[in-house]
């Protein structure tokens, strides 16, 4: 996953820089490029020469190089790297980091920086715990720099506490992640039950199995390696924890892993259920050691809850429960009763009568038996094999997502409440699948973002529509579509609702492939799609806070208004500024023209003065409305070409119609007039309101 990736690894003056050879090892194992910068200070524990023959090149330490005069540019460094990782990082670096004091060629380096950066302290306990220390690692955070905390273990000087450099393989975890392609399980909340249980006879003895743990560690670590949210639930197992994200609970008998597991499993989308859970466990523990006393003896055994059967009784329509069955014989038969018997979504089987299955071993044999049907697999290493278990998992979410969207997607939604369609329109049937999984994606992508750092109530969500027709589609996920943008606003006091917004978009040109995550960087906007879609959000949010408070919706429409900016280069007709057919940049660029600055500042009067106020006080609700269509007339006085204007009344006329049905004949007339300057296409509509006042 770092093949190719370029790396500046910054090392500093601490003792853990030994381990900084480590870490480029396996740096350079994973692909990547390592380009290795030290402080002055950081050759006092590790030498130049060791990190130079690991990485291949030689190493940077000063500004210049004394023999030849070389300039060592950090300035190029900073634009070469995908990726910096200072590790160890010590107080005073974090501190000089933290403060940019650049004394050296390692914290030029990190100011030059345009790519992420990754920071590993290592110290003494108490300089890592003091306020000094705390503050700087906050406000490298704060500078968006990803902290790899510092891990608790013995120190250098031989004192127990945090401060310990992260194991390198975690470190190299860590960025891996980051650049992971495939974060298909971001947001997801992940159970896993792994090991055995200890069932406990006296406090010496137990009753136990051959379970490693291992299956259910390489489950947990796909997981997290693809996003997840994990706990696992470990029963008593000598193995470490296989990713630094994982949240781990250690627990020895079946009793502790029910509690911990039916704790835990409410907040999660799915549970793994891979621990050997004893079956019984002594009726009665003994504190004592049991003394050899008759020839033989009897232990009486009473049954333990069984984690998966009540996780499978407590299992919402949202969640998925993943068992295992490790059989001897009948094993089919036996794996499809648990699977029933548990409410299961999938058993995965595996056969001790396999060769290199099961226990202990590092390889597994599985057959993954589902309620519509099985996928037998060949014997691959339990890792491979927990690719294709988590793979198997994330199409059940995919499917979940397209039978449960609209309460999902209400659920998470914080400012919209978008309904998505994707219609394929004239290329119906040939691709409906990844037709679909578009919709699902947008679906998710709109409604499940936070768009704003206000508080949304349900009632409050702005009521949306996304309609999207497929126009043109080919094969390697190049689509075309056109957008029908639809948002009202309630009229507060009444049941009704009142437009706000309504657009179509003709043409849409942007690349899908299936089980595409749309993701949305501000500023970097290398997707046609998600850009388009996050400039009508904050678009419509922008206008909603219009009718709020005058001029309220300023910093959303901004937003819009600088994706428009900076979009001219994607390529898209519907950003071209100064297009001669109107288009979505035309849209914005009228809106928040400073000449049209009356028609922003009607949407309050309109909206909230006016249509609100109607509901009780007609007369004094239809005022606002005609004083706030003088703000229409004025804006279009001064900018007649805007299109906006137009639009406006296009999608409100039947609205405006219906406000001046019981008005005085002057107050019509004027209205009417205005109406019908700034679109006479509409005249029959607005001569509606003169008549129904005669
Ligand atoms: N399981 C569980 N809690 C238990 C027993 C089993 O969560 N008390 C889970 C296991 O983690 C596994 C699945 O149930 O995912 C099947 O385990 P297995 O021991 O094969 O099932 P049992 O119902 O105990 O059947 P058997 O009679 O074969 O032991």
């Amino acid at each position: 996953m770092l093949k190719g990736k370029k790396i500046v690894l910054g090392v500093t003056g601490s003792i853990a820089a030994y381990k900084a050879a480590i870490l480029l090892r396996l740096l350079v194992k994973e692909g990547a490029e390592v380009q290795v910068v030290m402080t002055p200070f950081a050759k006092e524990f590790i030498t130049p020469l060791t990190l130079s023959t690991l990485s291949g090149r030689p190493v940077y330490c000063d500004f210049f190089n004394a023999s030849d005069g070389a300039w060592n540019s950090h300035v190029e460094l900073g634009l070469w790297a995908d990726a910096m990782i200072v590790a160890p990082a010590t107080a005073s670096t974090l501190g000089k980091m933290a403060n940019g004091i650049a004394d050296n060629l390692l914290v030029t380096t990190y100011l030059s920086m345009k790519a992420p950066v990754f920071i590993a302290p290592a110290m003494d306990l108490d300089m890592y715990a003091h306020p000094s220390t705390q503050r700087n690692v906050e406000i490298l955070k704060g500078y968006g720099n990803a902290i790899i905390e510092a891990a608790s273990g013995e120190l250098a000087s031989h004192l127990n506490g945090k401060g310990r450099l992260e194991e390198p393989e975690k470190i190299v975890q860590v960025v891996k992640d980051f650049f992971c392609s495939s974060c298909d399980l971001k947001g997801r909340r992940v159970l896993v039950t792994a090991g055995p249980t200890y069932e406990k006879i006296d406090p010496v003895r137990f009753i136990g199995n051959y379970s490693s743990g291992k299956m259910g560690f390489a489950i947990a670590c796909e997981c997290a390696s693809r996003g997840a949210d994990v706990t696992l639930v470990a029963g008593p197992v000598s193995l470490p924890t296989p990713h630094p994200s994982i949240n781990r609970i250690d627990v020895e008998s079946a009793n502790e892993m029910y509690d911990a597991a039916v704790g835990v499993f409410p907040t999660c989308d799915v549970a793994v259920l891979s621990a050997a859970v004893a079956d019984y466990r002594p009726a009665v523990q003994a504190n004592q050691k049991i003394k050899r006393t008759a020839a033989d003896m009897t232990i009486e055994l009473e049954a333990n809850r069984d984690i998966a059967a009540t996780l499978g009784s407590m299992k919402t329509d949202g969640q998925r429960l993943v068992g295992f069955a490790l059989e001897t014989n009948n094993a089919e038969a036996n794996a499809c009763e648990k699977l029933h018997k548990k409410n299961l979504d999938f058993i995965v089987l595996n056969s001790l009568e396999d060769k290199g299955a099961g226990f202990a071993c590092d390889t597994n044999k599985i057959t993954i038996i589902g309620k519509d049907g099985k996928s037998v697999y060949p014997l691959k290493s339990k890792k491979e094999v927990a690719k294709d278990i988590v793979s198997h998992m994330t199409k059940l979410f995919l499917l979940l997502l397209i039978m449960f969207l609209p309460v999902t997607a209400n659920a998470e939604g914080e400012e919209l409440e978008a309904k998505v369609v994707l219609n394929a329109g004239k290329v119906q049937g040939t691709n409906d699948e990844v037709f679909k999984q578009l919709e699902t994606s947008i679906n998710e992508f709109i409604n499940g973002r936070k768009w704003t750092p206000n508080m949304y109530e349900e009632v409050e969500r702005i009521s949306c529509n996304f309609t999207f027709v497929v126009n043109s589609y080919s094969n390697d996920g190049t689509f075309d579509c056109s957008l029908m943008v639809q948002a009202v606003r309630p009229v507060f006091g009444s049941s009704y609702t009142s437009p706000l917004f309504k657009y179509e978009d003709k043409s849409i040109k942007f690349t899908y492939q299936a089980y595409d995550r749309l993701e949305f960087v501000e500023d970097n906007l290398d997707n046609n799609l998600t850009a388009t879609i996050a400039f009508y959000v904050y678009l419509i949010i922008g206008m909603d806070m219009d009718t709020m408070g005058e001029l309220g919706g300023t910093e959303f429409l901004n937003k819009a208004l600088n994706i428009a900016n900076n979009a001219q280069n994607l390529g898209d007709a519907g950003w071209r500024a100064g297009s001669s057919s109107n288009n979505r940049y035309s849209v914005i660029d009228d809106y928040m023209n400073g000449a049209m600055e009356p028609v922003r500042k009607l949407m309050y009067r309109y909206h909230r003065l006016g249509l609100d106020t109607m509901f009780k006080n007609a007369t004094e609700g239809r005022k606002a409305i005609t004083e706030s269509l003088a703000l229409l007339k004025k804006a279009y006085e001064d900018r007649s070409m805007a299109y906006f204007t137009k639009l406006f009344t296009e999608y409100k006329v039947d609205e405006i119609v219906n406000v001046y049905s019981k008005s005085t004949p002057g107050e019509g007339k004027e209205v009417a007039e205005i109406l019908t300057s700034i679109n006479p296409s509409l005249s029959s509509e607005w001569e509606k309101i003169t008549k129904n006042n005669n």
